[in-house]
């Protein structure tokens, strides 16, 4: 179903089970709700799925939040997008009747948003897959993550998203005590078969944790 909510424009799915975490999805720069629907149905058959569409344009490109330049962040524009953000997941969690908080899925721009998520609103997201995230985000002192599952999907040959890129998040997430997985593949920029896979392995081990 396609629709907005709360000023966003979304595309939601309903899922079999209601004890399966719902999936909220976020695309990558220039892309739209519908973009990891396919994605998000392959890794988790049962889950309610909500497609997002950011909503700050850069020319024709949707994202989720601006940048000064390849790879250099608008902190602040950040934080407040993900304030947006979080307060948007609240609503949508009433209008769907999740009862538990949604796995953030996100690729690239929408991966940093993700992460963006879990450092300004712990308890927002109940886990996150962060697909080629490179985001720079120092750790807030006092953050409290502990137990948030969190999985690094990256690509050794990724050019915009090189090791250094997420070294910090993955020192602040741990330091948070947030329970953090990593993969690399041999991946570039672009989502894989081996990502579906790794996604759906992991998430599948979460739910029965
Ligand atoms: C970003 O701006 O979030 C990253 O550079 C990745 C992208 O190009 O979207």
């Amino acid at each position: 179903m396609n629709d907005m909510h709360a000023g966003f424009h979304i595309c939601h799915e309903p899922g079999s089970d209601a004890h399966a975490p719902p999936l909220l999805l976020l695309h990558g720069t220039g892309g739209d709700e519908h973009d990891l629907m396919a994605f998000g149905r392959r890794i988790a058959p049962a889950s309610s799925l909500l497609g997002v569409r950011g909503r700050l344009l850069e020319g024709s490109l949707t994202r989720w939040f601006r940048r000064h330049g390849e790879g250099v962040f608008d902190l602040a524009d950040m934080a407040e997008r993900a304030t947006e953000l979080a307060a948007f997941i609240g609503s949508a969690a009433q209008r769907f009747g999740w009862t538990r908080a949604p796995i953030a899925v996100g690729y690239s721009n929408g991966a940093n948003i993700a992460a963006g998520l879990l450092m300004h609103h712990p308890g927002v997201l109940g886990g996150a897959v962060l697909m080629r995230v490179m985001n720079g985000l120092s750790p807030s002192p006092g953050l409290d993550l502990a137990g948030t599952p969190v999985l690094l999907l990256s690509g050794r040959h990724d050019p915009l998203a090189p090791p250094a890129s997420r070294a910090l998040l993955v020192a602040a997430l741990e330091e948070a005590g947030a329970a953090v997985d990593q993969q690399t593949t041999a991946a570039g920029h672009g989502l894989e078969v081996g990502d579906a896979e790794a996604a759906g392995g992991w998430l599948a081990g979460i739910a029965t944790a």
